[in-house]
């Protein structure tokens, strides 16, 4: 790992608290295994801080390394599980499968109301940046080193238009996209030290896009 990438993993643990996680060997679960999940984590844990939701529904909770977090952020918080669920009135939804999210996201659709926070994780920019076409719902030319032009022009404008909401945050790396979305606006220090285009996807981002680093203010190529 580079310096860069170093230091952006270890600025990700600090702002994490030492808690008992569970133990994942399962690759891509583990709280560190890589900055991307690391970050997932911070900012999971300062939006539940920050909402106090009521009813938090996890789509893909795997060993529960983030649920031990919204735990600690919000001990009074009711848990659900899994995609299936009947309850209305959920705060906050999770969604963080391995692959794409557009098969879980058409499961929970019902579940969204304008009051209600929604995280995506969609872990198709593996494919988009390998050409990997059959890994991809929506087949994209913006492939490889175009991956940032995928992210802002094709793939968040339409999970806003799938979810009803506003992408209110984003970060990429390679292989995943994480977005917060959200009606109301957002408290900008929710996101405070999290880069949106991390790796070398940073500098590919700054050359294809205008205000390519920091030019997504809710607004950059989605309504
Ligand atoms: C990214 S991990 C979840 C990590 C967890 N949300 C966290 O932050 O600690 C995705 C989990 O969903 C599980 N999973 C179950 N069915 C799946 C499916 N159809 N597609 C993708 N992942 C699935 C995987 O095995 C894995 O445990």
């Amino acid at each position: 790992m580079n310096p860069e990438r170093q230091k952006l993993f270890q600025d990700g643990m600090r702002q994490l608290p030492t808690l008992p996680y569970p133990n994942s060997s399962r690759n891509g679960e583990a709280l560190d295994t890589d900055e991307a999940a690391i970050w997932k984590r911070v900012l999971n844990y300062r939006l539940a801080s920050f909402l106090r939701p009521r009813l938090l529904l996890e789509t893909h909770p795997g060993v529960g390394v983030s649920t031990s977090l919204y735990r600690h952020a919000s001990p009074k918080t009711d848990i659900f599980y899994g995609a299936a669920m009947l309850a209305p009135r959920v705060d906050l939804i999770d969604v963080d499968p391995f692959g794409s999210p557009w098969d879980t996201l058409q499961k929970v659709k019902h579940l969204i109301s304008r009051n209600c926070v929604v995280q995506v994780s969609n872990g198709e920019a593996h494919a988009v940046r390998r050409n990997l076409r059959r890994g991809q719902k929506y087949p994209t030319r913006y492939f490889g080193r175009r991956l940032p032009q995928w992210v802002v022009w094709e793939y968040l404008p339409r999970l806003q238009s799938v979810i009803g909401l506003k992408v209110r945050f984003f970060y990429a790396f390679p292989t995943t996209v994480r977005a917060i979305l959200a009606e109301k606006e957002l408290p900008e220090t929710l996101w405070e030290g999290c880069p949106r285009w991390m790796w070398w996807l940073r500098k590919y981002a700054v050359r294809a896009l205008p205000g390519g680093l920091e030019g997504f203010h809710g607004g950059y190529g989605v309504e």
